[in-house]
């Protein structure tokens, strides 16, 4: 008999979504690049009735339809889909754990699990996998959103996965943290001596946050309705993206100096009063030249959970007292983009005024998506003999990670993510204190639109939102970077 290696990956939810988009591709090529060891077994697990040779089939067409071109190695594929194995699972019954040990077998080496799942199968798996002796000191569990929908649901689900897992055991996904050019925010501060004197209320007018997408519910339509755009993007992506924008400079790189300077900001957000958020619903309108219908018809029902919010943060601390952090994110939006703008103050004294220059504020716009790039905007002088008065411009100081880095292989935000759950580094996963920290103050949020019966103001499909969301930073003399 062949010994079963004793190191293995294990993946919840093995034949859903994620898995064929993200998963199997991301696992698939760091197979390819050999990224991990020739023993590791991938075993999907999941509730639909599957063997082994009906899994890598499933893999099969997934690969062929999510991997690019230049990914496609028939060897390699060949060799990837040997590796993986399936069991079927009830988790809603713990019973059905045993089973699974069995497969799994000694695991003595290592065992990751990847764990995607509803909320309600949340306990029962933990509970399930406890009894079958898969949470010893060697498991680590990588646990995918939604985790809870409000602090004390979120309490209840990590109060469940500490019952068994100590937090060095613990990876909270947020797939934004494992996204090339979010990382590279932390290089830009801190690898760089230019911005950091300037990055605070001293010279920081304020600070944009965008993630807009121009995608309706995909399908989602119960779980997006139950839980709206402040829960889906705000709670998690956008807040991680805000607190490494805001955070102190860490002592050193690893998770613990990284987490602690994160959960400071989020802890110093500020409650956020009525006047300064604004929910949204998309309505039917055209996005990128095509007519599209309004959320409550894609939904077939009537709703009034938002599918747009905009937010003027503050972070009380002495840092960036005076400092907004306007943010915005929906559905159905004119374009897809990921990005934040920081907006340096005015120069203290407008040389160029009298004679008629007009002096815009230096502005760093930093794209994490669909483009890679970091844009400073600054001043120059139109050419010519300026009879009229000097005519100013701003032009862009230009670095464009795409092509500085044409050659390097761009990596889905799953690859590094399952790397680091496989070999243990935590760095770029969600500690517990970040975690409630997130939830408290978004609750907060919730119970000033419950308390104040805040409705989603509706916005055409393809425009950038509710005319109050331009509203919320024109008034304050502020202009959103559409
Ligand atoms: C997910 C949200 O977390 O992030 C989705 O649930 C959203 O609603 C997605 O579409 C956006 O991720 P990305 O990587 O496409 O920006």
């Amino acid at each position: 008999m062949i010994e079963k290696s004793c190191s293995a990956l294990l993946l919840f939810g093995a034949t859903g979504d994620l898995s064929r988009r993200m998963l199997l591709p991301s696992l698939y090529a760091l197979h390819e690049d050999e990224l991990i060891g020739p023993d590791l077994r991938i075993v999907g697990t999941a509730r639909s009735e599957h063997d082994d040779a009906e899994f890598r089939e499933f893999a099969r067409l997934a690969l062929a339809e999510f991997l690019p071109e230049d990914r496609r190695d028939d060897a390699k594929l060949a060799s990837f889909l040997d590796r993986l194995e399936y069991q079927t699972l009830d988790a809603s019954n713990v019973d059905g754990f045993g089973d699974l040990a069995k497969k799994l077998g000694d695991t003595s080496c290592g065992l990751s699990i990847f764990l995607s799942t509803a909320p309600f199968l949340f306990e029962p798996t933990i509970e399930g996998l406890r009894r079958a002796g898969l949470t010893h000191g060697n498991v680590r569990i990588g646990l995918e959103k939604p985790l809870g929908n409000d602090l004390a649901s979120s309490t209840r689900i990590n109060d469940a996965v500490a019952a068994a897992f100590a937090e060095e055991q613990i990876f909270r996904i947020d797939h934004y943290l494992g996204k090339e050019t979010v990382q590279n925010l932390m290089a830009l501060r801190f690898a760089n001596m230019i911005f950091e004197p300037l990055w605070n209320s001293g010279g920081i007018d304020h600070v944009q946050i965008t993630v807009s997408e121009t995608v309706g519910l995909e399908g989602r339509k119960g779980f997006y309705d139950d839980t709206g755009a402040l829960r889906d993007m705000v709670q998690n992506h956008m807040l991680q993206l805000l607190a490494l924008i805001a955070m102190e400079p860490p002592a050193s790189l690893d998770a613990t100096s990284i987490r602690d300077e994160k959960v400071k900001v989020l802890r110093a957000l500020r409650p956020v009063k009525a006047e300064e958020m604004v929910r949204g619903q998309y309505r039917t309108g055209a996005v990128k030249g095509a007519a599209v219908s309004g959320y409550q018809e894609d939904l077939n029902e009537a709703s009034d959970t938002e599918t747009f919010v905009s937010i003027k943060a503050h972070v009380d601390n002495w840092r960036w007292t005076g400092v907004p952090f306007y943010l915005r994110t929906g559905k159905r939006l004119s374009e897809r983009r990921s990005e934040i703008v920081v907006e340096f103050k005015p120069v203290p004294h407008n040389l160029f005024g009298q004679r008629g220059g007009r002096l815009p504020a230096n502005r760093l716009v930093i794209r994490l998506q669909p483009e890679e790039y970091v844009r400073m905007q600054v001043m120059a002088k139109e050419p010519g003999l300026d009879r009229g008065g000097i005519t100013l411009r701003e032009v862009n100081l230009d670095l464009s990670l795409t092509t500085a880095f044409a050659k390097a292989r761009r990596r889905i935000a799953y690859e590094r993510l399952l790397l680091d759950l496989i070999e243990g580094e935590q760095t770029l996963f969600v500690r517990r204190d970040e975690v409630e920290a997130q939830w408290r103050w978004v609750d907060g949020i919730r119970k000033v639109w419950d308390d104040t019966g805040m409705e989603a103001k509706p916005y055409a499909a393809g425009s950038w939102g509710p005319n109050a969301a331009i509203a919320l930073t024109e008034r304050d003399g502020r202009s959103w970077n559409d």
